[in-house]
């Protein structure tokens, strides 16, 4: 019998009897932690967690014992919430500074420990803070402005709430003749989900199919994020978008919830395009993540999309992510995103196309959009409206100096291209490896193709 069962056993008998006494399935669950027996007791933390959900110490518990696990990023996600919170505790500083060790961030490491004893001098382990390199008579740390220490916790006034994840409809003004390029993709979504929910009769006639969404991916900054705006504007629907960071929550039945009410938001306004943002976070690169509360999640997400095939309600649903390789295989399944497209930075004739749109509006003289194209070669969208940005900025300053407004010209653009770099090929870098190595299924074939690999 292993050590410790002596303590343990009136424990588990008193629980028997009153199993909803939330500190006493804690003491249970620390002990546990102390004796090291992290499985037993990551267990006992959730089961208390599913009852009080916003017990910080519960939450502390659980997540010190996914990192005696090796979950470290199942931890972070808690103690990132945690420190997000109004009031932290000590704790979540210093096993925050643990996890960034782990990940070779040191210099941020001693800032958070420093932080965490200070707020509870229970929390300091000697041991670790002079592995941090943390001698006994190191000055005391200097809190920030924002931070105040009340009751042995940090109360960090600059700091978010860890409210409900914020899921503001939007009636975007944009449409479709505010993309520019992205032709091929504008099309699918037409076919795939904005012609059925205009004419579902005709679909239903020559019996096709109605449901699923589209997943795009490719590198930072190439419109993704607007055109699923757009598509919410031309069709005049209502628009959701959710950072999928946002909605996690890693303790049993919170984030499952927050999805539901997502999806429900959208289907209480549809029509609505509920977009969902970094979908990759709910992937199977956080493999720690995938048998317990994330499989859970990923599972909820999937019965959701499910559910809205079948109703058949007019809620579309848009995704992105730039790290597609770290998206979990069961998205990929018909029904739910049979449609995953590359959204590639944009060719010539879309950078000009690009350049026209962010142009619209401004003081212009004759502009060659084509030539200026030509020299912005890997631009991305958002390095496009960089461009403008910076030439408008320095036709600003000359108008003030000068006293004379002056229309924009292909000159400006061209001196602020040659300014910027495109921010696009670091993306490629990663890509093109998974595109090499990791093509199960061809579905990173666009990628190849683009790299004329
Ligand atoms: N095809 C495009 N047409 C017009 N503007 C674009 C286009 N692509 C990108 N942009 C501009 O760049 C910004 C960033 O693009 P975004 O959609 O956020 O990229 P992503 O979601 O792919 O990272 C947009 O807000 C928009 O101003
Ligand atoms: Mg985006």
């Amino acid at each position: 019998m292993p050590s410790g069962d002596d303590a343990l056993e009136p424990l588990r008998a008193a629980l028997r009897v009153s199993p909803d006494n939330i500190p006493l399935r804690r003491h249970l669950a620390d002990t546990l932690l102390a004796l090291g027996r992290a499985d037993e007791a990551a267990k006992e933390y959730r089961a208390a967690l599913a009852q009080e959900p916003a017990n910080a110490a519960l939450k502390i518990g659980l997540a010190t014992a996914f990192y005696h696990q090796g979950k470290d990023s199942a931890a972070l996600v808690i103690v990132e919430d945690l420190i997000k919170a109004d009031d932290t505790p000590g704790r979540a500083y210093v096993l925050h500074a643990r996890l960034l060790v782990k990940a070779g961030d040191v210099e941020r490491a001693v800032r958070q420990y420093k932080k965490g004893s200070a707020a509870d001098p229970a929390a300091a382990d000697p041991e670790f803070a002079s592995r941090l390199g943390i001698t006994p008579d190191d000055a005391p740390p200097r809190r920030t402005e924002e931070d105040e220490v009340v009751d042995g916790r940090v109360r960090g006034r600059a700091e978010g709430s860890g409210a409900p994840p914020d899921t503001t409809l939007e009636r975007p003004a944009v449409s479709f003749k505010d993309v520019g390029g992205m032709d091929a993709l504008k099309e699918e979504i037409k076919m795939k989900i904005i012609y059925p929910l205009l004419h579902p009769e005709m679909y239903k006639a020559y019996g096709k199919a109605i449901g699923g969404g589209i997943l795009m991916y490719g590198p930072p900054g190439c419109g993704k994020t607007h055109l699923a705006r757009a598509t919410a504007g031309e069709v005049k629907a209502g628009f959701i978008a959710v950072g999928i960071n946002d909605v996690l929550d890693m303790w049993i039945g919170q984030s499952e919830r927050n999805l539901h009410e997502t999806f429900q938001r959208a289907r209480d306004n549809k029509p609505c395009v509920l977009f969902f943002d970094e979908v990759d976070a709910l992937g199977a690169s956080r493999t720690d993540m995938r048998q317990s509360a994330g499989r859970q999640l990923i599972n909820q997400f999937l019965s959701e999309m499910d559910g809205i095939a079948s109703a058949n309600d007019g809620v579309l649903i848009l995704a992105a992510t730039n790290a597609p390789w770290h998206l979990d295989s069961a998205f990929r399944r018909p029904g739910r995103f049979d449609r995953i497209l590359f959204v590639p930075p944009p060719d010539a004739p879309a950078r000009a196309a690009v350049l026209r749109i962010l142009c619209k509006g401004k003081p212009l003289g004759d502009l060659d959009y084509d030539h200026v194209a030509d020299k912005a070669v890997g631009f991305s969208g958002a390095d496009l409206k960089s461009v403008v940005d910076v030439a408008i900025e320095k036709k600003l300053r000359d108008a003030m100096r000068e006293g004379v407004p002056k229309p924009l010209a292909t000159r400006d653009l061209l001196d602020a291209t040659a300014t910027l770099k495109p921010s696009t090929k670091e993306w490629f870098a990663t890509a093109r490896n998974y595109a090499l190595y990791s093509n199960q299924g061809g579905i990173y074939d666009d990628i190849l193709k683009f790299l004329k690999l």
